[in-house]
Parts: C-alpha cells; structure tokens; sequence
C-alpha cells in the first residue's frame, strides 16, 4: 500500500513539474469580440483580441476565416489572410505568453475565428 502511495506521489508531482514547465495547447488562445460602436459604411466595427493566456509563445498560428469578409481593411502587420486562413504575423514577432494582440474589421455580423494551428515554444 505504501509504495503503491510513493508511485502515485511521485507521478503527481511529475505532472506538476512538467505543467510548471510547459503544457499549453492551441486552446490557451482565447478569441473574443467586441463591437467598436463605430459603423464603417454602413457595417459594424469589431474588435477581436486574441489573448495568449498560457506561458509559452506560440509561432505561426493561424486562424479559420473561411467566408470572411470585411469592408474595412484589417491590418496587415498583424493578419495575413490567404485563402481560407487567417495567420497571426504581429509584426513578425512571435505570440509571447501572456500578452494580448487585436484588430478591427467591419462587417454585419462578428465572424467566429477560431485558432487551428500553431507551434509552440517553451523554452
Ligand atoms: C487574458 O486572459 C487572462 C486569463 O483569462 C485574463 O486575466 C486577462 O485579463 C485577459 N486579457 C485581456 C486583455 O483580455
């Protein structure tokens, strides 16, 4: 009974060292949007901030935008869309951990980008 108790012990405080170390997925960036109260034309201004909130950086990540439309332009230094994909260029630097990056874009309605790939980097 007490080594079975020793192994648990030693597995938990395994797990604990390697979270502590790294464990963040893509599900650590959390999307949210908000709208701006600005029309451009005739659409509704959005906001979507995307917030890392796990410790390691994440490089390259990209985002759904199938079907996205916008009539104001989004910034390019922090978005580059091709094709169906969205990818988070933030001026070339990576995603840190625990720092937030936006943008606006302006259509009838928000448009549910979600994240679907990235690498991450904890180092
Ligand atoms: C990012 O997420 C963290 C954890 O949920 C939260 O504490 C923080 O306020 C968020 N930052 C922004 C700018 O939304």
């Amino acid at each position: 009974m007490a080594a079975i108790l020793k192994f648990l012990a030693a597995i938990m405080l395994f797990t604990i060292i390697t979270k502590g170390n790294c464990q963040c997925t893509l599900d650590d960036i959390k999307v949210s949007q908000s709208q701006t109260g600005k029309t451009v034309p005739n659409k509704q201004e959005w906001r979507l901030t995307l917030n890392n909130t796990c410790i390691c950086t994440q490089l390259g990540l990209k985002l759904s935008c199938k079907g996205f439309q916008t009539v104001e332009p989004i910034d390019p230094s922090i978005i580059a869309i091709s094709g169906d994909e969205c990818t988070v260029v933030n001026n070339g630097n990576p995603f840190y951990g625990f720092t937030t990056l936006s943008f606006n874009y302006a259509w009838d309605t928000s448009f549910p980008f979600k994240p679907i790939s990235s690498q991450i980097s904890c180092s």
